[in-house]
């Protein structure tokens, strides 16, 4: 049997966020991208945290999709741990409608970057597109994929409304 190594991570702060993360892994399984899904809470589980982060590299991750809410510290902390590029979906919290995730996770102080998507559902899915692209430049299969479905949503918008 062939195992194929993840090249994307998505990682939640919580499982409540799998409801947004999920639209991540359905357009990276459109796109064929093999990739796994863990919890990792900042606060709650820190030392899974620092063991995820650090192994990340080894175990032949290329981009890690970090979703969370509220005080959103896990994609800055992951980022912190590893070089491996970080993309951060802020999660819409219920107080502030998510504007806390999007801030906690795109004013990183410099050093440490942190890619960052819209807030919520659209986010999720551009995060997948967004690993896609940047791994469309040095792999032709996924660069493929990419330009398909690229073409496919240009194919689906009519020339005039009904
Ligand atoms: C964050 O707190 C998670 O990323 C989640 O978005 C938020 C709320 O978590 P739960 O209380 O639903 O577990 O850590």
């Amino acid at each position: 049997m062939k195992i194929s190594i993840p090249k994307i991570s998505i990682v939640m702060g919580s499982q409540s966020d799998w409801s947004t993360l999920r639209h991540t892994g359905k357009i990276l399984k459109e796109l064929k991208i093999v990739h796994e899904k863990k919890i990792v809470s900042a606060h709650r589980t820190p030392k899974r945290l620092y063991e995820y982060a650090e192994q990340a590299y080894d175990r032949g991750i290329k981009i890690i999709i970090a979703g969370a809410g509220g005080s959103a510290h896990l994609p800055g902390m992951i980022a912190a741990i590893t070089h491996i590029p970080v993309i951060g979906v802020p999660i819409e919290s219920k107080t502030l409608k998510g504007l806390d995730s999007l801030l906690s996770i795109a004013q990183m102080p410099f050093g440490i970057p942190v890619g960052t998507v819209a807030i919520g559902e659209n986010g999720a899915k551009n995060a997948a597109l967004y690993a896609a692209s940047i791994i469309s430049n040095y792999d032709p299969n996924i660069e493929r994929s990419l330009v398909k479905w690229r073409l496919a949503q240009t194919k689906k918008v009519k020339k005039t409304p009904r």
